[in-house]
């Protein structure tokens, strides 16, 4: 008997279910049928998003569609790290840094991997200089090459289009979505069904059989992916999966947001996104050209409403009475299993962290890298069923971990918010990995180098937040380890060698500042703007 999967009906017509229909279309070559249902009354999210390095060739490589192309139509800009400005102080909201230690209240979380001396990342070498007290030079600035071109707001790419540094990017994710709706429509065969769910129906098991909509139609098909978003119609409604809440790790549930209005041409584009620290949360910055998306995350235990609008407003010079703002509520945490008999959900239908290290949308191809893995036919074989979801809530869960750090670990104390967050129980697997910091041993090196690394997604995925990214939070939050790896006082040679290192990332510094165009100038040729 042929079992082979047949139909697939998506529901959601966001970011994460036209991703979906262009992404399954495309790994299934076109052996499925694929068909959307989107309530055009019900809106998505899109608030300004910011991504990760890998979306450009897991996603937009895998359906052969140029980075130019995409970014042309989704008023797309560069983004080089995170910069996080004042976590280290206490005070107002303020965009510019405040002064800690005598150095402005600032650091980068870049991309791109360490470089390392037998066997050992230049992080660990740097460490054993600042704990011996021979340089007082902070960490990204010592080992990485992207600080000074980020500060001279540089483009991380030259004007031939040769990429000079990895870099992510900003955009809004519902013109992402639009633009996925074109090219899986209209070259991938995707039907696009406008209209509403209203009922679902399921067989005695409890597998979904069909979809009823108001219109009067009903899609029935042998798999179906909820990209519902929040509302996560199939995952929890339907299938009743549960959701666990991850309050008691980042207890951050809403947002007041907007488009703010910026002038390029004085003061340039920025090609990073910040996160401000605020009296209750953080503020995400993310330029595009002629504005920046922002948003104020804050948690409705401790800051009301009112007050967060108040200050995000206040912080850009926002009026609160006529600025065209976004109230957003969101739920962090994840449903228990991703995949439930014949339903997988995708996005935020399924799970949801904070926006702090921009990683929504990565969750959602990522899944769908693993989907078309793990893809069944009809007997949905739980075995891979059971692998998917493991795999799923691993790295979910791991990066829960990583950005409850930050959190944990900045230095602010100074009101209810950030007094509660260091209350909050770290997990024991990031326990262990603080305790492995702290001896100043490497916390997940990479297995590989940079292009073993970036070239192979499964090498990424099983290790995504590596010893640099470590290092930069918990060094940028003032966390140093202990004491420097003691390995280290038996290797002179790789010292010196590591010193050449440190030499070559500070001329490599003042070589990109010195040949790459401003983020404005390659931006504005991009768009075709000049
Ligand atoms: P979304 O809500 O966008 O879509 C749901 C879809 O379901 C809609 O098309 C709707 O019409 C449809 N629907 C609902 N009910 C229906 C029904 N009954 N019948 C038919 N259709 C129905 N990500 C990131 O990578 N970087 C970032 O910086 C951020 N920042 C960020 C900030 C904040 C505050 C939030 C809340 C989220 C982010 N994200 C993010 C996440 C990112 O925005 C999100 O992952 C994507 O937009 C995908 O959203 P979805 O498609 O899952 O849901």
């Amino acid at each position: 008997m042929d079992q082979r999967i047949k139909n697939v009906v998506i529901l959601g017509g966001g970011t994460a279910g036209w991703m979906s229909a262009a992404y399954l279309a495309k790994a299934l070559q076109q052996t499925v049928n694929v068909t959307i249902l989107e309530a055009p009354s019900i809106p998505r999210i899109g608030v300004g998003e910011a991504t990760v390095p890998n979306l450009q060739r897991v996603v937009f490589d895998f359906l052969g569609i140029p980075e130019d192309e995409w970014m042309r139509e989704c008023n797309a800009a560069f983004k080089t790290a995170v910069k996080f400005v004042n976590w280290r102080t206490p005070g107002a909201g303020q965009a510019t840094p405040r002064l800690f230690e005598g150095r402005p209240d600032q650091f980068f979380h870049p991309f791109g991997l360490l470089p390392s001396e037998e066997e050992i990342p230049l992080s660990h070498y740097w460490a054993s200089k600042r704990i011996n007290g021979e340089t007082d030079e902070p960490f990204d600035y010592s080992c990485y090459r992207e600080p000074a071109m980020m500060d001279a707001l540089r483009s991380p790419k030259h004007l031939d289009g040769t990429p000079a540094t990895y870099y992510a990017w900003h955009f809004d994710a519902a013109l992402v979505a639009d633009y996925l709706r074109r090219h899986a429509t209209g070259k991938l065969g995707v039907v696009h069904i406008q209209d509403e769910m209203t009922e679902v129906v399921q067989d005695a098991r409890g597998y979904v059989m069909a979809l009823k909509t108001k219109g009067g139609r009903t899609l029935a098909a042998d798999l179906f992916v909820d990209c519902s978003g929040f509302r996560s119609l199939l995952m929890n409604k339907a299938m009743q999966e549960p959701f666990i809440d991850m309050k008691d790790h980042l207890p951050n549930d809403s947002a007041v947001a907007s488009a703010v209005p910026h002038d390029d041409a004085t003061h340039g584009v920025e090609p990073f996104t910040s996160s401000i620290a605020m009296p209750g949360g953080w503020t995400w910055k993310i330029p595009m050209l002629g504005r920046f998306g922002s948003g104020y995350v804050f948690s409705s235990q401790f800051t009301k409403r009112d007050e967060a609008t108040r200050d995000f407003c206040a912080l850009w010079g926002l009026d609160p009475e006529t600025a065209p703002l976004n109230q957003v509520k969101f739920r962090v945490g994840r449903n228990r299993r991703a995949w439930v008999k014949n339903v997988v959900g995708i996005g935020l239908s399924t799970n949801f962290l904070e926006p702090l290290e921009s990683t929504g949308i990565y969750f959602t191809y990522a899944a769908l890298y693993q989907l078309a893995k793990h893809f069944p036919d009809r007997t949905f074989d739980k075995r891979l069923i059971d692998r998917f979801n493991h795999q799923m809530e691993t790295t979910f869960d791991d990066t829960r971990d990583f950005i409850q750090a930050h959190f944990y670990f900045a230095p602010r104390n100074d009101t209810p918010y950030w007094a509660a967050n260091k209350e909050l129980k770290l997990s024991d697997s990031f326990l262990a990995k603080l305790e492995m910091y702290k001896a100043g041993i490497p916390v997940n090196p990479p297995l590989t180098d940079e292009g073993g690394y970036y070239g192979n997604f499964e090498a990424e995925f099983n290790n995504f937040w590596t010893n640099g990214s470590y290092y930069c939070i918990f060094t940028g939050m003032n966390v140093l380890p202990e004491r420097a790896l003691p390995a280290l006082t038996h290797k002179p040679e790789a010292i010196k060698k590591a010193e050449a290192h440190f030499e070559r990332i500070r001329e490599q510094q003042d070589e990109l500042v010195a040949s790459l165009p401003s983020n404005y100038e390659f931006l504005r040729r991009l768009h075709g703007l000049d």
